[in-house]
């Protein structure tokens, strides 16, 4: 089953349930108040959901490749009790090709969806032109650990817990793999940071990590 489809059918994501990046974990670092908020990379709307309820009086907007986890997350943001005073917008398109005014956000977030870009360089930079001078963009994801023997350590131990009774099924562990093999493209917190500050970021910082998953924040120069 692709790996999309498994993330839809059980309306969350088990990885990121897995993980132990609960979105609450990377809100923690968020501003309190922010005038407009962009997400790249919605999926079924696990972060979105907790942005909306975390932001109701802000713009959002939300990014992703796919329409159909757009569409996810769109209906459950509007089937949710949340009231949002202003409207939403739910963008379909590649990061790479996203174009959004200068200086146009004081929030940009993304979870466990920068590992798909294999061109960090040209993301990075369009978020350093898109968020304002006192914003904050703030990622959740998985990294590549760092020598490469580090990196294996982390794979395996997240293989176990993905292993263990009411995690994940044999065929679940396999998707997972294909998926990873196929679309995820790992980078280690160096390059990020390294990436980050060749940007225009500053204050580069990773707040948490657990394995191969990490939370990194970065303010604009
Ligand atoms: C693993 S899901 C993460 C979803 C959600 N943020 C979460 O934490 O549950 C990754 C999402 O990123 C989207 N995505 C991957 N690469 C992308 C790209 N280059 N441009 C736009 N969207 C992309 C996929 O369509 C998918 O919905």
């Amino acid at each position: 089953m692709p790996t999309a489809v498994f993330l839809a059918r059980r309306h969350k994501n088990v990885f990121l349930d897995l993980s132990g990046i609960p979105p609450k974990k990377l809100l923690e670092y968020l501003p309190r108040e922010a005038e407009s908020v962009l997400e790249l990379g919605c999926g079924t709307g696990n972060l979105s959901f907790a942005l909306a309820h975390r932001f109701p009086n802000s713009s959002l907007t939300f990014v992703d490749a796919s329409p159909e986890m757009l569409a996810v997350t769109r209906t459950r943001i509007e089937e949710s009790d949340i009231q949002l005073s202003r409207q939403t917008e739910y963008v379909a398109s590649r990061f790479e090709d996203l174009t959004v005014p200068a200086h146009s956000f004081d929030v940009v977030v993304s979870s466990i969806s920068l590992h798909h870009v294999v061109d960090k360089a040209s993301v990075y930079r369009a978020v350093r032109a898109a968020v304002r001078v006192g914003g904050i963009f703030a990622f959740a994801d998985q990294i590549r650990g760092e020598p490469e023997t580090n990196h294996l350590v982390n794979w395996e131990r997240w293989l176990d817990f993905c292993r263990e009774p009411g995690n994940c099924t044999p065929e679940e562990i396999q998707s997972l793999l294909d998926h990873a093999a196929a679309h995820d493209h790992y980078t280690p917190l160096s390059a990020h940071f390294a990436l980050l500050s060749r940007s225009g970021f500053t204050a580069i910082d990773c707040v948490w990590r657990n394995l191969m998953w990490g939370i990194v924040t970065a303010a604009p120069a």
